[in-house]
């Protein structure tokens, strides 16, 4: 800590730093210094690195202030994770013995959420993985929590107090959670709308709620319409899952027949310029296009793809049809917490768009239009998704992801 500047420090940053400002561009700029605002923290300026004596003389700032980078040491923009369901931290890495995912659903991830209805399991978990989070660059997250209203506010203290940017759901199921997890309609809407207010009324700096179906299966017609009252009534942020697998798909298909889960989410009024639908490999075309038309964003999670086998996002696809597109890790689908980890397995399914479940093709053509000899995505290109793509679909453009 700076005597003089009590809260922020370092102000100056000196060193290199890269950044992606557009789809498929990095640059990365050296021998900079990125100078904060003394009372928020914020960024406030980019100088050259040869002025540095000249900013600390115009400010009236000690050398003390200036944190200088070591070499080989590289400044990236915040990694924003948009799809990632905290209490299922507890089994990353295991449940690897069942493929499909409705059966894994019932099998591992409900009895594991259910613990969270404990509130010092809950500390113990999201303390844990806020932690692990932060300290692998993911520094904005959307987060699924659990059904359990009292542990959600928790969590959102204690990404507040950790310092991540945090957008937390407290999910919404009212049906098909099995035994011991799922709420009545009534309590789904009550505990959301009231997790929603004790968010909002905390005035966060960087924690803000979400309203959350779990995905279509496990809400019933009365819930999806309440929670979608509820968005609109305190304009705040929607997530959920959409055509992520073919058993998935047959799951809402036999609940609302000849329906997608574009249609219903739609119907509702569930699809916004704040919605952040996770997967979306099975979207055809015209359902992407009510998503744009909506100005809501994808999370693609290509490692949780990958896990399940099932079908990939084509990402390259989606970014030329200008729909909103954000990085995920799916923990824990995606059996890795790291966005780096999601980067790189963006870029290894994107190569492989040959193989049609990596097109999101498997057994329908139809579902994609994308040309085999499409491009892969590039690195480059993933970096964008990860950073500002994410902020992007976050509808977060103005603070966050350069
Ligand atoms: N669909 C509904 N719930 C989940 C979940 O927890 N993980 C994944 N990958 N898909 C879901
Ligand atoms: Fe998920």
């Amino acid at each position: 800590q700076n005597s003089k500047h009590k809260g922020v420090w370092p102000l100056i940053f000196h060193g290199s730093f890269v950044l992606a400002p557009s789809f498929g561009e990095v640059i990365i700029k050296k021998d900079q210094l990125i100078i904060l605002d003394e009372l928020t923290g914020d960024i406030s300026e980019i100088a050259e690195g040869g002025k540095l004596s000249e900013v600390l003389k115009q400010r009236g700032w000690k050398r003390s202030c200036v944190l200088h980078l070591k070499e080989g040491q590289l400044l990236v923009p915040g990694l924003i994770d948009t799809h990632c369901h905290a209490p299922q931290y507890q089994f990353t890495g295991t449940g690897t013995h069942i493929i499909e995912l409705m059966q894994w659903l019932q099998h591992y991830t409900f009895p594991a959420e259910r613990r969270l209805k404990d509130i010092e399991v809950a500390r113990k978990v999201y303390t844990a993985l806020i932690n692990r989070l932060l300290s692998n660059g993911t520094t904005t997250a959307l987060y699924f929590a659990t059904i359990h209203e009292e542990s959600c506010k928790l969590f959102a203290d204690l990404a507040e107090d950790l310092g991540q940017r945090a957008l937390i759901g407290k999910v919404a199921m009212d049906q098909h959670g099995g035994e011991d997890y799922e709420e009545t309609t009534e309590v789904a809407l009550a505990s959301t709308e009231s997790f929603v207010k004790y968010v909002l009324e905390k005035k966060c700096s960087r924690v803000l709620p979400v309203v959350t179906p779990r995905f279509i299966p496990t809400c019933s017609d009365a819930c999806l319409k309440g929670l979608g009252e509820i968005a609109k009534k305190y304009d705040v942020h929607i997530q959920s899952h959409i055509s992520e697998s073919q058993d998935e798909m047959a799951f809402v298909d036999s609940l609302h027949p000849g329906k997608s889960d574009t249609e219903i989410y739609d119907k509702f009024g569930l699809l916004t310029a704040k919605t952040v639908m996770a997967h979306g490999c099975h979207l055809k075309r015209h359902e992407r296009d009510v998503l744009r038309a909506r100005g809501a964003a994808v999370s693609h999670c290509p490692h949780s793809n990958l896990f399940f086998g099932d079908a990939n996002l084509n990402a390259k696809q989606c970014v030329f049809e200008k729909l909103k597109l954000g990085l995920g890790t799916d923990v824990a689908g995606g059996y890795s917490y790291s966005m780096f980890h999601s980067i790189r397995s963006a870029v290894t399914t994107g190569r492989n768009v040959r193989i049609d479940f990596l097109r999101g093709v498997k057994d329908d053509p139809a579902a994609c239009d994308v040309p085999v000899d499409t491009e892969p995505l590039d690195y480059k290109e993933a970096f964008w998704i990860a950073t500002q793509g994410g902020a992007e679909a976050l509808d977060l453009q103005h603070r966050i992801g350069r």
